[in-house]
């Protein structure tokens, strides 16, 4: 077994050859086999990981053979990278998976995502990243499943189960690494970098549900976070680190920092030195230090010290080998050499890209059912900074994606619409001021039937350290809009980028908005499908589009207010633009009412409640039922309604598809205390799917 073979292996390790398994070093990002040479030299082949060697797997065996074969007990490095949303077939980007409501089609594409890493060398993604946002503003938000804690839950364990597999010894499977424990998506006004402000009950009601699931679906590693929560950083937080994570979850993989989020306890005035911050971190229960030296250089004279102790040092160890060995790397430590086009971007990798941007593309906004267009349509004006761009259709961390593999929108109009005259002009830049560009675009929508308006944000807009005050798109791009609308024509307005926008000034200048979000290598045959009804819209936003940037923040699951229909903000309206869950459709789905077999429950009893739901058009298509329950009364201030279950089925045209929820009380109807324990409490209790709603009453023992 492999605890035996990590004890064998640890009692012949001296302090030194520990303290280097527990270290990352990072390696330039443009390193190849052939300009490696110095490099190389530098890293030592006791080092525990290396991050960032590219995509070439004969550098990557060349490092592990240094591992290997110079250093007294053969320990094999992990290597690791950012493979986000893909390695070189870029996937929509993870706010947009989230759209989808299709766990098992996210499951997918992260086990494609795995192979095609795995093949080029990668052993290890800091993948998935699970922090619950709820600003915006914040560039991280493209990177996670959204506002709501189940949600990203859900998709938690899709990601983990398609990046692991169901061993990860296999061939094709990678470590997962859940991420940034914890809260990180509570950064403070948006701003990346920054503390937050969380209460014990809000980290265990919102912040840890998805890291507690990513968790029991085995994942390997998780990552400590930048931000510190209520005073204490997360990277050096016994509470969440060891009391909860390695303690109460029983979590048997190992924690790595963040890059520097050990050395930045000093900047965050809880560390006066490296040393400090060393101690702190370890003792908390950081494992591995990513990027900076401070393990190296400060671990063994704090064992000396007797500061840390060696128990603790063996335990981070122990679990660094057993990763190691889980993954076979001892038996297998180098990569097969396969060629290039034998391991990217193939076609079943391909279509489940495709696949997956069809499904998280969502109609905000269908005016008189100006789409479908007929693609019988005489001419369309393909217009905007966007229409053309490949690279940015990528969206952030968008691995070895490259912006030649990425077929532009306008390229995937005119193979949709071959029957239609199709115009073009850029009209302006993403930002600026440079207004030149309109005119042309105002001359080629004049000759056009339907006019389609591209815009959106750079992919350097989102992700980290990229986050933006406002939420609107630059004016530069709004301008070009209104002077469209001046026309009079119909407009589609297509928008990819990688956070819920304010749209009030765009929305009403549309008569149609498609979201298609950073899709990755494929958006621009998706997006034209919806445009000629060869793909109905099924994706339902994630994650709540407010209706201004001053709205923020707003998310459905707020809690419970004193005045609940006043004290908003009175220059504005009260309502998010689009909110979670907002989606149309070219079917139209009627709700029957819900039917539960008793309306009265014992709390250790189950309950299976049904919804019928009709496609009442002649169109097919698929639709996701959410299921929320709300607690009007209970001995702490609850959300206004939380959602618990949903599901996505496809519905042929004209027929009904009864859609079922398995209420288990405890799961569903309880809340956490501030320890984190679930409590039931008896009484009333709704359950709802849109706008209808079933009451229950839980009885007491
Ligand atoms: O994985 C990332 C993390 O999300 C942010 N800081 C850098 C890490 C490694 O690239």
């Amino acid at each position: 077994p492999i605890e035996d073979r990590v004890r064998d292996l640890l009692g012949r390790m001296t302090l030194e050859e520990k303290v280097y398994q527990l270290n990352q070093v990072a390696f330039g990002k443009h390193m190849t086999a052939n300009n490696i040479g110095g490099e190389m030299a530098k890293v030592s082949p006791l080092i525990g990981s290396i991050i960032y060697v590219n995509q070439d797997p004969n550098l990557r065996n060349d490092l592990q053979k240094k591992a290997m074969e110079k250093s007294r007990l053969g320990i094999p490095i992990i290597f690791a990278n950012d493979i986000i949303h893909g390695f070189k077939t870029i996937y929509p980007i993870s706010l947009a998976q989230a759209c989808s409501w299709n766990p098992e089609l996210v499951e997918q594409a992260c086990a494609m995502a795995a192979k095609e890493s795995k093949v080029s060398g990668i052993d290890w993604t800091f993948s998935p990243m699970v922090d619950v946002a709820r600003d915006p503003r914040w560039g991280r938000v493209a990177e996670g499943y959204g506002e709501d804690p189940y949600t990203n839950a859900v998709f938690s364990k899709a990601s983990v189960k398609g990046y692991q597999g169901n061993d990860l010894a296999d061939e094709n499977s990678i470590a997962a690494c859940l991420k940034h424990y914890v809260g990180y998506g509570a950064s403070e006004g948006g701003q990346d970098y920054i503390y937050t402000e969380i209460s014990k009950q809000t980290l265990w009601d919102t912040y840890l549900p998805s890291f507690e699931a990513g968790v029991n679906a085995g994942a390997a590693t998780v990552m400590s976070g930048f931000n510190d929560i209520s005073g204490v950083p997360a990277s050096a937080n016994y509470y969440t680190l060891t009391e909860i994570l390695k303690e109460k979850w029983e979590m048997d993989g190992f924690v790595v920092s963040d890059w520097n989020s050990v050395k930045q306890l000093i900047n965050q005035g809880v560390a006066g030195s490296d040393k400090e911050a060393t101690l702190k971190a370890i003792n908390a229960g950081v494992d591995m230090d990513m990027a900076d030296r401070l393990y190296l250089d400060h671990i063994s004279d704090l064992v000396k010290e007797n500061k840390v102790s060696i128990n603790r040092v063996d335990d981070a160890v122990s679990r660094v080998l057993k990763l190691k060995f889980q993954l076979g790397l001892f038996d297998k430590p180098y990569v097969p050499i396969i060629r290039e086009n034998n391991r990217y971007l193939l076609p079943e990798y391909i279509s489940t890209a495709e696949k997956l941007a069809e499904e998280t593309m969502v109609l905000l906004k269908n005016s008189d059912n100006i789409l479908p267009l007929d693609n019988k349509v005489s001419s369309l004006a393909v217009l905007g900074p966007m229409a053309k761009n490949q690279e940015d259709l990528l969206g952030s961390w968008s691995a070895y994606g490259d912006a030649k593999d990425v077929e532009s929108i306008y390229k995937a109009i005119e193979s949709e619409f071959v029957q239609s005259k199709i115009f073009y002009a850029q009209g302006c830049d993403f930002d600026g001021n440079d207004t030149s560009g309109y005119t042309e675009a105002i001359n080629v929508a004049r000759k056009a039937e339907v006019v389609v308006v591209c815009l959106g944000e750079k992919k350097s807009w989102s992700g980290e350290n990229a986050s933006r005050s406002t939420i609107s798109l630059p004016k530069i791009q709004e301008d070009l809009l209104l002077k469209l609308s001046e026309l009079g024509k119909p407009i589609v307005l297509l928008l990819s980028n990688g956070r819920p926008l304010d749209l009030s000034r765009l929305a009403p200048l549309s008569d149609g908005i498609i979201e298609m979000w950073q899709p990755g290598v494929i958006g621009g045959k998706p997006v034209a499908g919806i445009l000629s009804g060869r793909i109905n819209p099924s994706g339902k936003l994630a994650m709540t589009f407010p209706f201004s940037t001053g709205q923020i923040p707003i998310y459905y699951n707020m809690r419970k207010k004193a005045r609940p229909t006043s004290g908003m903000y009175q220059d504005i309206t009260k309502e998010p633009l689009y909110g979670f869950t907002h989606g149309l459709s070219y079917s139209n789905f009627k709700y029957g009412d819900l039917k539960s077999s008793k309306t009265n429950l014992r709390k250790d009893e189950n309950l299976i409640i049904e919804i019928p739901v009709t496609n009442a058009s002649n169109v097919d298509g698929a639709d996701v039922v959410h299921w929320f329950v709300s607690d009007p009364v209970c001995s702490i201030s609850r959300p206004n309604k939380e959602l618990k279950f949903f599901e996505k089925k496809s519905i042929k045209a004209g027929k009904t598809e009864v859609f079922e929820f398995h209420l288990n009380p405890i799961r569903d109807l309880s809340f956490v205390d501030s320890s984190g324990n679930k409590i039931l409490e008896s009484g009333e209790y709704h359950i709802s799917v849109d706008n209808k709603k079933i009451v229950i009453n839980l009885l007491e023992e």
